[in-house]
């Protein structure tokens, strides 16, 4: 019998229960199907962490994490914490919870779903075999830099301070050449080296890394170039690795090439096996309990789960030809529908994901 895989489970704010008991079900199937086991346990995190616990990122969340195989979360954060003092504001567990487990790399894919190329706003012929994926530097940079507001200057000054190591870049740079390799064996690495010198030492250190991997094709592109390339050009992008801001705006631009970021998984990878796994999309405080949020993304971060942290392939596989089959079936929730009166609830496109796994 397979080993007990342990997975922290954070549901989150807004939509995040709903699309998490979802993803749960399909982690049921998936025990049934293929005999792997899975143990979960509940964590509390964000908002609702925030109002029960006092803090977004409570210490024994933090605990179950670590003593976790992987995370799944689904999403936090909302208007009701929106004016919150920073340490009590749902993004500050957010940044924090990536630094403390050591996830410096997001991975964010990009794939155009050929059913669904009428939700985006580009002209089909330009998204054809769009299916990109952003590597994006997540525990360095601007977001971790010393802040400042100078009081000196009567608060009228703020400092925001971008700092990387070259040991930061060298960790980021070999993990998107590892994962170029697997594909198209494309890099896009993606600074500002013309203005900044955290940009000078990116390039510099990825250039030297790339003497390793000489089968990846690699091409630096200047981050105002690359966001205006993504429109352009998508499809001729395979990986892209950038830093934590750049990779924060690009990942949207790229989310929203597929038209349909419902659609869209994510994991947070640091050293080892170990990962956190979560949809690209928010809480969508204006749908949370209406039972009519896509549970798409979250569905599809379970398969990257078991693609990346416990190299079960067959059954992550099962998982994305399953969402790919009832997609094709013309089945939709209302984000992605074209005729919204025909759209499903959260648990009818979860039952017909878990009832197409076989
Ligand atoms: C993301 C989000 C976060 C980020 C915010 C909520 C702090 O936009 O995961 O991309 O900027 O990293
Ligand atoms: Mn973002």
């Amino acid at each position: 019998m397979a080993d007990v895989k342990k997975i922290a489970v954070i549901a989150g704010d807004g939509i995040g229960p709903e699309v998490v008991a979802e993803a749960l079900k399909v982690l049921k199937k998936t025990e049934e199907l293929f005999g792997y086991r899975f143990e979960t346990e509940h964590a509390l995190f964000g908002g609702i962490a925030i109002d029960e616990k006092g803090t977004p990122l409570p210490q024994d969340t933090l605990d179950i994490c670590k003593k976790a195989d992987a995370v799944l979360l689904g999403a936090v954060g909302g208007p009701k914490w929106d004016n919150n003092p920073k340490e009590l504001r749902p993004e500050t567990g957010l940044l924090g919870i990536r630094k403390a487990l050591g996830l410096f790399s997001n991975i964010r894919p990009a794939v155009v779903f050929d059913c669904l190329k009428e939700a985006s706003t580009l002209k089909p012929e330009v998204l054809e075999g769009t299916d990109l994926i952003v590597v994006r530097e997540l525990t360095g940079g601007i977001y971790f830099g010393d802040k400042l507001r100078r009081e000196g200057a009567g608060g009228q000054e703020a400092v925001d301070t971008c700092v990387y190591s070259v040991a930061e870049v060298e960790r980021i740079a070999r993990q998107a050449f590892e994962i170029a390799r697997t594909r198209r064996k494309k890099l896009a690495s993606v600074d500002k080296a013309n203005v900044l010198e955290t940009s000078r030492l990116w390039r510099e250190t990825v250039i030297r890394v790339s003497a390793d991997y000489p089968d990846v094709e690699l091409e630096h592109v200047l981050v105002d170039n690359c966001a205006m390339q993504l429109l352009r050009r998508p499809s001729s992008f395979d990986v892209i690795v950038t830093e934590n801001m750049f990779g924060d705006i690009l990942s949207d631009e790229a989310a929203m090439l597929t038209g349909s970021i419902g659609m869209l998984s994510s994991a947070s990878l640091g050293e080892g096996s170990f990962g956190l796994y979560e949809p690209v999309h928010g809480s969508a405080p204006d749908i949370a309990g209406l039972g009519v949020a896509n549970p798409i993304a979250t569905i599809l971060s379970v398969a990257l789960m078991f693609h990346l942290t416990f190299g079960y392939h067959d059954a992550a596989d099962a998982i994305e030809n399953a969402v790919k089959s009832v997609l094709d079936a013309g089945h939709r929730t209302g984000d992605i529908a074209v005729d919204k009166s025909k759209a499903i609830s959260t648990s009818a496109m979860g039952d017909l994901i878990i009832a197409a796994m076989g």
